[in-house]
């Protein structure tokens, strides 16, 4: 780090942080700030570290990043021109950075703020310390929904991962995940506000689309000379087969056990575990009946049996849309709650539209 000669104080005028300041304020602020010089990719600060002064940037840019777990560094903005950094520590008890800093350009110019001249400035002005206050909430509140945001990213790529693993044993293709995904997203669509289901909003919406692909995840724990038998299961084998159901659940149970935001894999939960009840008692693996089926289940029930039925299998040729709409109809009350046997109804152009359209792209793709 060298002093460069000149101080370029006019970049106090314009930095965000000071916009509330008297004349006489900025004057002395200028008084108080020193210089310093970075190259390009030189860590300014390090997050861990103790800090005792604020920065602001007067040449060049600098990224602002910090470490995950694994030692993965995240990026979390870039900082131009008139923008500050290292205002956290000032203001925590312990002066700890929260994270680091590396100068991006050659030269990069940064003002300098002592910890004890900030804290002049601060109790100077009420007016300051409250805009201050503002501010650094304002960036503490985008730092939270950034985490957030990647929190969701990572739940869903876990999601996605877990589809994908059920797909290389099972003979179900990748199209099938996509397809009941858009049928359990255009069901819970059509029924939300109905009665019986006033409770459905555009959360609960994206988490079954979301989490419908995960249904036979259980399937991995099938042992393969029972899964893909080209003829008809014995009855023991069925048995081993029907515990699908409860394997899916034990492994997404394993992994919800470790989350803090049960919701996300509560509802692929439920959907792995009960997406072969029926609504007169008579699926599997409890026997649920009626309400007690959760109703991402008995949606995914109606989604899942209009795709089988519409598919190839090796063991079967597929039937057209007239023919499943009729299957489905007729097991209304039976295997199907009667509301959503409606909704599919309501929806069968949809469906038959979704069915060709996916399985199209699905078959440029493989
Ligand atoms: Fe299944
Ligand atoms: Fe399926």
């Amino acid at each position: 780090m060298e002093i460069p000669q000149e101080i370029p104080l006019h970049v106090v005028d314009t930095c965000e942080l000071f916009g509330e300041l008297s004349p006489q304020s900025l004057d002395n602020l200028k008084k108080w700030v020193e210089v310093e010089k970075f190259g390009a990719d030189e860590i300014i600060m390090r997050e861990g570290d103790k800090g005792n002064k604020l920065f602001i940037v007067a040449e060049g840019s600098v990224e602002v990043f910090q470490k995950l777990d694994f030692h993965i560094n995240r990026t979390i903005r870039e900082l131009k021109i008139g923008e500050h950094f290292g205002e956290l520590a000032l203001l925590s008890s312990e002066n700890i950075r929260s994270a680091s800093v590396k100068a991006l350009e050659q030269p990069t110019i940064c003002l300098t703020l002592s910890l004890t001249n900030f804290e002049t400035l601060i109790r100077s002005d009420p007016d300051i310390a409250l805009k201050m206050s503002h501010k650094f909430c304002e960036r503490d509140h985008d730092n939270l929904q950034l985490l957030k945001s990647d929190l969701g990213n990572a739940f869903k790529s876990i999601i996605e991962a877990l589809g994908a693993i059920a797909e290389y044993k099972d003979p179900e293709t990748g199209s099938h995940l996509n397809r009941v995904s858009a049928f359990t997203r255009e069901l819970a669509t059509t029924l939300k506000g109905k009665p019986g289901f006033e409770f459905i909003n555009e959360h609960f919406i994206d988490l079954i689309e979301l989490s419908s692909p995960l249904h036979d995840i259980g399937k991995v724990g099938v042992p393969d000379h029972i899964l893909l038998k080209p003829g008809k299961l014995t009855t023991d084998e069925w048995k081993i087969m029907k515990q699908h159901t409860v394997f899916g659940a034990q492994a997404i149970k394993k992994i919800l056990k470790k989350f803090s935001y049960p919701e996300f894999l509560e509802m692929g939960h439920n959907i792995a575990l009960y997406h072969q009840e029926f609504w007169d008692g008579k699926g599997y693996p409890e026997g649920l009946a009626g309400d007690d089926i959760p109703v991402e289940a008995r949606i995914m029930a109606v989604a899942d049996v209009y795709d089988a039925l519409r598919s190839k299998r090796p063991y079967k040729e597929p039937l057209s849309h007239e023919i499943v709409k009729k299957v489905i109809v007729q097991s209304k009350g039976t295997h199907f709650d009667p509301r959503i046997v409606d909704a599919f109804v309501e929806l069968e152009t949809k469906f038959e539209t979704i069915f060709d359209d996916l399985s199209k792209r699905g078959s440029e793709e493989e």
